[in-house]
């Protein structure tokens, strides 16, 4: 793929990682049409690093997904990358997971993902050319107590990313994910009683993560965007974890 100018669709762009991608393609030149359901952040992203409109909606809905790839096709003629950054925690064992809670974290993480790239792979294919990068976690390749459903959809994008990184392989799309470990990201904070402290976050740091420290978004984000990139032009399939070692015990 020609690494300049190139269009971008980010979904979560409009906070954490998602923003933190946005920057970094659009500090290389290239078109970021920022996708998430919260207008206000959209907006502000896309101010910040002089993004097109954002596009606003849920990804959990299939007609938004088309219609969010329809309409960056129609004003940018092209989409040369797709990230599948949406997504949201639910911290609760099983028996804690509400029917609705469920749904929502299934909806948001793997139906979004899905839907994204269904819509994105014809117009790829057409191209004869493209990548996808998704959000995977080390919660899709390691359990973690308290967050059953969230593991459950991260082992789903894994297995989307390798199911379809073999499916169009041939078609010149290569499909690969980041598995990021504990980034500082209001993700962190979401879905708890109270927000952690930094002196709470700080321990939680040190009494789990062998570099004793969490990840900046933009640490994710360059992994990101050289998965994007020719670069990465031999991978497809794989899930880079991005942890300070914590997977690696
Ligand atoms: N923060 C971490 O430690 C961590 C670790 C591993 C993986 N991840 C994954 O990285 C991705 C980004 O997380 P983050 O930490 O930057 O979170 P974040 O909460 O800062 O950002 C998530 C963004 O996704 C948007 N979003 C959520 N559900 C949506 C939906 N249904 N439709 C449209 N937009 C939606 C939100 O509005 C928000 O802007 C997620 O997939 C998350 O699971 C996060």
């Amino acid at each position: 793929m020609d690494d300049t100018s190139r269009v971008v669709m980010i979904t979560g762009a409009a906070s954490g990682m998602g923003a933190a991608s946005a920057r970094e393609f659009a500090a290389a030149g290239d078109t970021v049409v920022i996708v998430d359901r919260n207008q206000e952040l959209a907006e502000e992203v896309a101010a910040e690093i002089g993004a097109p409109s954002p596009i606003i909606g849920d990804v959990s809905d299939s007609a938004f997904c088309d219609r969010a790839v329809g309409d960056t096709i129609e004003s940018h003629g092209r989409l040369d990358v797709l990230v599948n950054c949406a997504g949201i925690i639910v911290r609760a064992d099983a028996l804690g997971t509400s029917d609705r809670d469920w749904r929502r974290i299934m909806g948001a993480n793997v139906d979004g993902v899905f839907f994204m790239s269904r819509a994105a792979v014809p117009h790829m294919k057409r191209q004869g050319r493209g990548a996808i990068v998704n959000f995977g976690s080390i919660w899709g390749n390691v359990g973690a107590a308290g967050v059953t459903a969230y593991c459950a959809t991260k082992g789903a994008v894994h297995q989307i990313t390798r199911a379809m990184a073999l499916d169009h392989v041939r078609d010149g799309i290569r499909i690969n994910a980041v598995c990021p470990g504990e980034v500082n990201t209001p993700m962190l904070a979401s879905e708890r009683p109270q927000p952690p402290t930094a002196e709470d976050l700080q321990k939680l740091a040190e009494e789990t993560i062998p570099m004793a420290r969490l990840a900046d978004p933009a640490e994710i984000a360059r992994v990101v965007f050289f998965l994007a990139s020719d670069a990465a032009s031999y991978m497809t399939g794989s899930l880079v974890t991005v942890d300070a070692g914590y997977t690696a015990r």
